[in-house]
């Protein structure tokens, strides 16, 4: 039985695209996003994919926000959730109701360009800034701060001498198109494991083994 799985969306929502198309071991079957003009709801719906709006900013306290997103989760069924481009912080109790099942992707090498506040274009400007030979994608699981969860998958991209923070951001994005479809597959096939602050990727069984 392949794993359900929840993309968290803010923006346009190519994150949520690949992850749904690219999915071979796992579905989307829930995407939640906290604008109600937001791109990644158009997509959901191309996709056929259940969106539904949920702003923090719409309930009186942070606890009724928690409490509305876990029975959204718990009634939707969802295994995994995948945060792609959600600019909301995530309940500390849904962090805890769904620890080392929950992925973000970050646009750079985490630990490196990573925190509260550093999100989206503000990013590859940082990195551009500071003249680094390569930046990359990060995905990895949610802990309770901001971009410090273990590290599962991460892929360079060399920073070109020409490049501006839009020009960088665009082979970025293509390689989080990547690497977030191949993190949640390998969670779906069984092979990782978190050992505090690491992840163990257990190579694929074969008939030999
Ligand atoms: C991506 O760059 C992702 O790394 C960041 O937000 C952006 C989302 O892009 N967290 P999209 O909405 O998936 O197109």
């Amino acid at each position: 039985m392949s794993l359900r799985v929840a993309v968290f969306a803010s923006g346009g929502g190519s994150n949520f695209q690949a992850i749904a198309e690219n999915a071979v071991n796992y579905r989307v079957t829930l995407v939640v996003c906290n604008r109600s003009e937001a791109g990644v709801l158009g997509r959901a719906h191309n996709l056929g994919v259940p969106a539904h709006v949920l702003s923090p900013r719409a309930f009186e306290s942070d606890k009724l926000y928690a409490i509305a997103l876990l029975e959204l989760l718990h009634s939707e069924k969802i295994d995994l959730i995948a945060l792609a481009g959600y600019l909301c912080k995530i309940p500390a109790t849904v962090v805890e109701a769904f620890w080392g099942r929950i992925l973000n992707i970050h646009p750079a090498l985490l630990p490196r360009f990573g925190g509260k506040g550093l999100y989206g274009r503000r990013v590859h400007k940082a990195v551009v800034e500071a003249k680094e030979a390569f930046s990359g994608a990060t995905v990895h699981f949610v802990d309770e701060e901001y971009d410090t969860g273990p590290i599962l998958l991460q892929k360079k991209v060399p920073v070109l001498p020409e490049d501006t923070p839009d020009s960088l951001a665009e082979r970025v994005l293509a390689v989080e198109h990547q690497i977030f479809p191949e993190a949640l597959d390998l969670i779906a096939q069984g092979r990782v494991q978190i050992k505090g602050r690491h992840v163990i990727i257990r190579p694929i069984k074969t008939h030999d083994d």
